[in-house]
């Protein structure tokens, strides 16, 4: 009889398949380690490093490290949300994320990262960008200056849509979104508000318009559960999609 492969996250052991990385059997066993660009639905990016644990000593991101029988991972202590945090810190000076005027605040993921690290001022300082808003679609805004890299848009109309609205252009510190048309602004695409590369920027990069503040303040996704409750993969797919 064969024995189920396992790892242990903190001291909870943990059932893997082969192929699994290490977020991907935790996320099934509904053991949350936090992340902003991983979404169960694409394949893994591993850039935002938020995921990152101690796996036997050595730190990796755990969306794309794959799972292996006996690993010991670290996904909650000290050091490690400490790290986390500071990652946090850095996305956070480097756009313009002003959370009580954002439309997003309360469902936005970052936000609630920072809440659930226990993150209290963005501690670097900032880097106070000049980005642009375009605001040139019918039914979305893209607001440039909020946007963390995470390619969740760039996969999502590649992948899903079909369409390759989005890119990513430039390297290292320059890399930034770019939308494909020939003037590079959204409005001369088909991208379409139903369109899943639509729904799923983390932050508040990609918004609807005419829809801003509908959820009063004390409704929104993350008022009342912390990320680690929401964000296990049931859930998180059913309320992006409510919240879509
Ligand atoms: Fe990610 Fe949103 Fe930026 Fe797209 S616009 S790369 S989904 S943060
Ligand atoms: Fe793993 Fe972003 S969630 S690197």
């Amino acid at each position: 009889m064969s024995e189920n492969k396992t790892f242990t996250v903190d001291g909870r052991n943990i059932e893997f398949q082969d192929g699994d990385t290490i977020m991907d059997a935790a996320l099934r066993a509904k053991v949350y380690i936090p992340h902003l660009c991983h979404n169960p639905e694409f394949e893994p990016h591993g850039s935002c490093r938020v995921c990152i644990v101690a796996v036997n000593g050595r730190h990796v991101a755990a969306c794309t490290q794959p799972a292996a029988q006996g690993l010991e991972v670290d996904n909650a202590s000290q050091a490690i949300m400490d790290q986390r945090r500071t990652l946090l810190q850095m996305l956070f000076v480097e756009g313009n994320h002003v959370c009580p005027g954002c439309e997003k605040s309360g469902a936005c993921q970052l936000q609630a990262l920072a809440y659930y690290t226990g993150m209290l001022a963005p501690h670097f300082a900032h880097f106070s960008p000049q980005r642009k808003v375009d605001a040139s679609h019918s039914e979305m805004v893209i607001d440039f200056n909020r946007c963390i890299l995470c390619e969740l848009c760039v996969r999502a109309s590649r992948d899903l849509d079909k369409k390759n609205v989005f890119a990513i252009g430039g390297r290292g510190i320059s890399s930034r979104l770019v939308i494909n048309s020939p003037s590079g602004r959204l409005g001369d695409t088909d991208f379409a508000a139903e369109d899943k590369a639509a729904q799923i920027c983390p932050v508040g990069a990609i918004l609807p318009k005419h829809r801003g503040y509908d959820k009063p303040i004390g409704e929104r996704l993350y008022d009342q559960k912390t990320i680690d409750v929401v964000d296990d993969v049931a859930v998180h797919r059913k309320e992006r999609d409510e919240r879509g």
